[in-house]
């Protein structure tokens, strides 16, 4: 019989304990300088010689061929170089069907071959591009460029279409429906009961910087400067598209000026500026104007939810009944999971949730921040509010008296779930005590004022990324990892853990990212790329001394020979032997050998290695996923005033506690958070996309119609993290991006019923809906 070596035991690093000097710190981010002195290089600032511009024409129609195109008044201003339509285009690949096993075709926003085809399919698709030497000309022509068209019938009313939703698949990356017992008998038979409709409107991307591409060709290589989430994606669908080798293309997104879910597809600006680069042998820059950008990258889907609820006269839930329509467009766009909270949130006795779909002839809609939970969240936490006012309970209380031990739909074990303590702590620091609960009790002057609460909630997850970290003998430490930073300050975070995994100050870490010629990083989203990065840097910086250590090892004279990576503590930039033992620098490990430097790697973007990569990590998720639900949550607590004259709507104070796992840096983190609770506030009260029934034309595309929460509109936000690790996500992060923008409508609408006595279900909660 052979024996099994025992793992070897071993410290924890201080990355792990939390001991390390810079996990943990509030530190600025490290690219704030150049952000800040405008130094930072965004995607429509790159300076190249010949740079030509391009703009868009946008169908006019909804559905439908067209007919003719007369370009001659465009061609005619000076400046122009090109006008490209489906009639001289070169042919493009079409875009890839979407499938799981090939994760790159997921980037096509739309199955659109935009200008390979004269078919309509919403009103704003691209039909034409512009190339002109300067912005102004490209623009201006575009405007003049007159396109017929011959008319087909389309469909563009949700509401009018609600009726014809279609049961939406569940798929591996989405929740779907769920079944425990008969929710509509408990229903019908429950002393207290709810039985709401409530209706979201489409919302639209506004990040700071509007899409914009400049592209690059040289020979048959493309270089393309693009503020994405998802260079992978991006690279791998322009090779496909324009029939060139991946290896040919090169992607650089150093900065994203926002993105939220908007820049993680390829939308048409993007292609057709590689298109317009190709065809006139220029450099080509498209800046997509506001009105771009709502009329060809999509947007949070409209829905229409229904959440009944039976109780006891305890507030036990007897029936939890979710049921979700949402949109998406008839050439692509994302099945939202509106009910995917209300299998986590409440331990109720019978649960029916239920997701459909319509099709519509829109720009097919794409991921906003938290897709499906921010709009799921207000259904339910407002019904919840509304169950607890027909109680006659505190919600807190009716929500505490709901806590599920485990799983309701299905009794799998939380990871990690501390909302009972997110709302006793909230309750305290914001005074929770001091509401009175009648409606319109609390005045402030001729304000009615409202207190509201509801809980955020997130699943959490992770990404496969490659990453390779190397130390020099100058103490240096790089770490390259192709992920984003769209402001949330990931290089920041990634040099914090490198930092404490090593040993070595903060400062002596440079992280590289944003460019697909690094090893491929995981798209930013689904609030999973900092927990996915930090998981194969924290395995390459364990490599990394693992190989120090051996060359230390191999060579006389070293004070580590004859110990095992289990005795040794990385601090002091070396590795030592306990607190107090002996050890050496990396320095003199590195001298001693002759060595410059030492570089570990996780993962491999061979072809083999990718595949690998992708398999272990499916794998992994669908083992996780089978054992825990892992999550991310938190509890709002809102103050409103409302004007009771005018039904004006005011954020007075907020709170959010929240708990997202660790904190690696808890200024970035605050910000997120923040960031989130302001977008749902426009959420709440001020954003809608106004949608012609008539024609689906977009009627507000841009921010003086849409209007999304300025300074004045937003109190100041207070928010705290529990900061406990999670004990089955790398480095305990729960992840940050999106959880903060769940529940906050439903905050707002149940501030706003406490101030008024109005319960209102359709949103925006708008002064009309007051009076
Ligand atoms: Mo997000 S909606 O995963 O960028």
């Amino acid at each position: 019989m052979t024996s099994t070596p025992t793992a070897p035991t071993r410290t924890p690093s201080p990355v792990e304990t939390g001991t390390g000097r810079s996990v943990g710190r509030p530190l600025d981010r490290v690219d704030g300088t150049a952000k800040t002195t405008g130094a930072a290089r965004y995607a429509a600032e790159h300076p190249h010689p010949g740079l030509a511009h391009a703009a868009l024409v946008h169908a006019a129609v909804t559905r439908g061929r067209i007919t003719g195109i007369d370009a001659a008044g465009a061609e005619a201003v000076p400046g122009v170089l090109a006008v490209i339509t489906h009639e001289n285009a070169p042919a493009m690949k079409p875009p890839p069907p979407v499938s799981v096993l090939n994760l790159s075709s997921l980037a096509s926003g739309s199955s659109v071959n935009y200008l390979n085809t004269d078919e309509v399919h919403w009103n704003g698709q691209p039909v034409a591009v512009v190339v002109a030497e300067t912005p102004e000309a490209a623009r201006h022509a575009a405007g003049l460029v007159r396109v017929s068209y011959r008319e087909l019938p389309a469909t563009v009313d949700f509401a009018a279409e609600e009726g014809n939703a279609v049961p939406q698949k569940s798929s591996a990356l989405q929740s779907g429906g769920a079944r425990k017992g008969d929710a509509e008998a408990a229903l019908a038979a429950a002393p207290v009961s709810v039985d709401l409709r409530f209706t979201t409107p489409p919302y639209h991307h506004n990040a700071i910087e509007p899409h914009a591409t400049t592209a690059v060709w040289d020979g048959d290589r493309l270089t393309v400067h693009e503020g994405t989430q998802n260079i992978t994606w991006l690279r791998d669908h322009l090779a496909l598209r324009f029939g060139v080798p991946v290896r040919n293309v090169r992607v650089v997104a150093p900065y994203v000026g926002g993105a939220f879910g908007g820049k993680t597809m390829v939308w048409a600006g993007t292609v057709l500026t590689v298109l317009a680069a190709r065809v006139t042998g220029r450099p080509v820059r498209m800046a997509l104007t506001r009105e771009g950008v709502y009329r060809t990258v999509g947007g949070r889907t409209p829905s229409a939810q229904r959440v009944a609820l039976g109780a006891r006269a305890d507030g036990t839930l007897t029936a939890l009944i979710h049921t979700s329509v949402t949109q998406t467009g008839r050439t692509g766009g994302l099945p939202e999971q509106a009910t995917s909270q209300s299998r986590h949130l409440y331990a109720a006795e019978n649960i029916l949730l239920r997701q459909n779909l319509v099709e519509l002839d829109a720009v097919p809609n794409t991921p906003m921040r938290a897709p499906g939970e921010s709009i799921g969240t207000f259904a339910l936490e407002s019904a919840v509010d509304e169950l607890a006012c027909a109680l006659g309970l505190d919600p807190i209380e009716l929500r505490m008296r709901n806590e599920p031990e485990r799983n309701p739909v299905d009794g799998k074990r939380f990871a990690h779930r501390m909302l009972r303590e997110a709302y006793a702590l909230g309750a305290e620091r914001f005074g929770w005590s001091g509401r009175t609960p009648e409606p319109g009790s609390m005045r402030d002057g001729g304000w009615l004022v409202g207190l509201g609460v509801a809980s955020a909630y997130h699943p959490s997850w992770q990404m496969p990324a490659n990453v390779t970290v190397r130390l020099s003998a100058d103490g240096s430490v790089v770490v390259r990892c192709g992920f984003h930073e769209m402001g949330m300050g990931g290089a920041t975070a990634q040099a914090q853990i490198a930092a404490d995994a090593l040993g070595v100050p903060f400062e002596a870490v440079r992280v590289e990212y944003g460019d697909s010629d690094l090893p491929s990083g995981p798209g930013a989203g689904g609030s999973a790329q900092t927990a996915s990065v930090a998981a194969s840097l924290l395995a390459a910086c364990e490599k990394l001394k693992g190989s120090l250590l051996a060359l230390a090892r191999r060579s006389g004279g070293s004070p580590l020979r004859g110990r095992r990576p289990g005795d040794l503590e990385a601090r002091d930039g070396g590795l030592w032997a306990g607190p107090a033992g002996p050890g050496e620098t990396y320095a003199a490990i590195l001298a001693r050998a002759g060595r410059d430097s030492a570089e570990a790697a996780v993962g491999s973007d061979t072809r083999v290695g990718k595949v690998t990569g992708q398999l272990r990590f499916m794998s992994k998720l669908l083992r996780d996923r089978r054992r825990w639900v892992k999550a991310a949550c938190g509890a709002h607590f809102c103050e409103v005033r409302v004007d009771p004259d005018t039904g004006e709507v005011r954020v007075s104070r907020w709170l959010g506690v929240f708990d997202v796992g660790r904190v690696v840096n808890a200024k970035m983190v605050a910000s997120q958070l923040r960031g989130g609770i302001v977008m749902g506030i426009g959420m709440a009260l001020s954003e809608e996309t106004l949608v012609d029934p008539r024609n689906g034309r977009i009627m507000n595309p841009g921010l003086a119609d849409y209007h999304v929460p300025v300074h004045a509109d937003v109190p100041p936000i207070d928010v705290h993290c529990l900061d406990v690790p999670d004990p089955t996500m790398p480095l305990g992060l729960l992840g940050v991006g999106e959880v903060s923008v769940t529940g906050v409508a439903a905050a707002i609408a149940n501030a706003v019923r406490h101030a008024t006595g109005r319960r209102v279900r359709d949103l925006p909660v708008t002064p009309d809906k007051l009076l």
